[in-house]
């Protein structure tokens, strides 16, 4: 079987990963024959052990990290992993079987999860913008800066704004008030700053009975997205916003991030607005900076994202903007994709005009759509995954339901698009509830390409990826899954990231040495 990957010289992923066996083909007359085989020479009722070891080492080797070759270290590790994973399934309370909210005290005192923090997890190809920093450090350090307002909405909400004098009111919201002053008035500022954490997050003690259905939940999150946005576009706190955010994914041993970026205009404290230039440029000085200060950590690169909200004229504006940034900006920028709820949004074939003005054009641009965060069978959102692959998507961003359309998924696979799966951001937003059930358990059990991230940890209460890898190596794959599921996914996030063939050979050698390191040091 011809297998097209659009990567990188394979040689170096040869080396890790082993290409298909020739067994996994194997036609019907074979399987024939060895059935056959197996009577004459037992002659007997009963099946062949010899032949059931093979079909399960077959099946096993389809499933994604099957076919990575391991040293006797990483087997030895994958020995330890797999006591580990089945401490974790003999709990009374198994953590991928509950919400992650109520989880996360538990995952986050496993054995395992600390390995799995430690572990080098390559890149997190699927993060927004607005949810990458722990919302404790927006609170305590970024509302306590000088010239801090705060209003709060009518319906209990609050929005932020940094100004020199009293800003003017905005619609549905109380006067501006200085939270120097007003905490100054409070003798316990805790209540206050719990419950501005809480407007921040999705977090709550009962998810089921706070969210009962996507609907609410969509909205609460829409609503900690404006809750932020006047303390993140503050052009002072959105670059060390961006910078704590990178910290905190290398502090999870993450080395590389691909980041979901609106490039909104931000703001000085005067009021004089910065454009999309000045943002995305900003991105960039801060990446450098932070590489020179962090030489383990490989960089990150700005996927624009628009709301699928716009009309069809608009986002052809927005494209003709994107080509232009792309030409300008080569280095950071990765490429374009729309975002917001896609049930609620335009469907991608309603925008295939504009769509299509960069092949018209003759221009690259890289599209990474979101397409498939859907449980809604038959709609036209839901063919927003084959329209994706037919717009040369270079990755699929979630493909939750990419498991109900055979022939989109076999084009997924032949194009090597890869799926970026987020476990706790579908099950907080109610796609799925017991991890057990994610539909990526299908698409790692045949070592469909996939990538793990974590889409807007920020607002789950998670950090960097390490929950996520939890939940989709203990929760959607499995008992069989080892060491090799754990490697391969770290090497499909570079391997199917946006860099140049030449940066992918480069941050795979870095990986592998860090890796490496790591196996020696966490033998059992
Ligand atoms: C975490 O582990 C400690 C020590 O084993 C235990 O006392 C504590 O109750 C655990 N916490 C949770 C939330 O399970
Ligand atoms: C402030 O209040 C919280 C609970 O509301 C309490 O836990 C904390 O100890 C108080 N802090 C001080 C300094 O009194
Ligand atoms: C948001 O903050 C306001 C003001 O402090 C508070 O009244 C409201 O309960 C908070 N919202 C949530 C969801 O906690
Ligand atoms: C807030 O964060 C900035 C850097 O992002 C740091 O320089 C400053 O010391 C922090 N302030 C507080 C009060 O934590
Ligand atoms: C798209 O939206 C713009 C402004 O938001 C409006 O002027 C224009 O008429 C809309 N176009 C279509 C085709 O609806
Ligand atoms: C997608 O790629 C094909 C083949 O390279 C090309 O013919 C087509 O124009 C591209 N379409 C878009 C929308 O980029
Ligand atoms: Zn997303």
């Amino acid at each position: 079987m011809q297998q097209t990957f659009l990567v990188f010289s394979e040689r170096n992923i040869d080396s890790i990963i082993m290409p298909r066996s020739p067994l996994e083909g194997t036609t019907k007359a074979t399987k024939l024959l060895l059935v056959l085989l197996c009577w004459t020479v037992l002659c007997s009722a009963m099946p062949d052990p010899n032949y059931r070891e093979h079909l399960i080492k077959m099946e096993q080797s389809q499933q994604t990290g099957g076919r990575v070759l391991l040293s006797k270290a990483e087997q030895q590790l994958g020995v330890l992993l797999h006591k580990l994973k089945q401490q974790e399934m003999e709990s009374s309370e198994f953590p991928p079987a509950m919400h992650f909210f109520k989880a996360k005290p538990l995952i986050r005192n496993s054995t395992l999860f600390s390995l799995l923090q430690k572990m080098p997890k390559g890149g997190a190809l699927h993060v927004h913008d607005f949810a990458l920093v722990d919302v404790d450090w927006l609170v305590k350090n970024v509302t306590y800066r000088q010239h801090c307002y705060v209003c709060f909405t009518d319906d209990q909400s609050v929005r932020f704004i940094f100004a020199s004098c009293q800003p003017k009111p905005v619609p549905h919201c109380s006067e501006w008030m200085l939270l120097e002053t007003m905490r100054a008035k409070i003798d316990n500022c805790t209540d206050l700053d719990n419950s501005f954490i809480r407007n921040l997050t999705l977090y709550t003690d009962n998810p089921e009975a706070a969210y009962p259905n996507q609907d609410v939940v969509w909205k609460r999150f829409e609503e900690t997205f404006l809750a932020a946005w006047g303390l993140v576009t503050y052009a002072p706190v959105f670059k060390d916003y961006f910078f704590e955010g990178l910290k905190q994914f290398n502090a999870d041993n993450v080395m590389y991030l691909e980041l979901r970026a609106l490039l909104p205009q931000t703001y000085e404290l005067d009021g004089t607005l910065n454009d999309r230039v000045w943002t995305l440029k900003t991105y960039q000085e801060v990446v450098k900076q932070f590489v020179a200060e962090h030489p383990d950590f490989f960089g990150a690169r700005v996927i624009f994202t628009a709301h699928r909200g716009l009309n069809a004229s608009e986002l052809k504006e927005v494209i003709k903007e994107a080509v232009q940034l792309q030409r300008e900006f080569p280095e950071i920028m990765a490429g374009f994709d729309l975002v917001g709820r896609e049930d609620t949004g335009r469907p991608l074939w309603y925008y295939r005009e504009a769509l299509s003005l960069p092949a018209e054009l003759g221009v690259s641009m890289p599209y990474f759509f979101h397409a498939g965060e859907t449980d809604v069978q038959g709609t036209d959102v839901d063919q927003n995954m084959l329209d994706a692959l037919l717009l040369n998507t270079s990755r699929i961003g979630h493909g939750f339901a990419l498991v109900h359309h055979p022939t989109t998924k076999a084009l997924s696979r032949k194009m090597g698009v890869a799926v970026e799966v987020c476990p706790i951001s579908n099950q907080v937003l109610k796609l799925v509830t017991d991890m057990r059930n994610h539909p990526a358990a299908v698409l790692m059990s045949e070592g469909h390409p996939i990538v793990i991230s974590s889409d807007d940890p920020a607002l789950f209460g998670a950090s960097g990826l390490s929950y996520d890898f939890y939940e989709a190596f203990v929760g959607i794959a499995g008992l069989k899954s080892d060491t090799g599921t754990l490697k391969e996914l770290a090497v499909n996030s570079i391997r199917y990231s946006s860099l140049s063939p030449k940066l992918k050979e480069e941050a795979l050698v870095k990986w592998q040495k860090k890796w490496d390191k790591f196996v020696v040091e966490n033998l059992p």
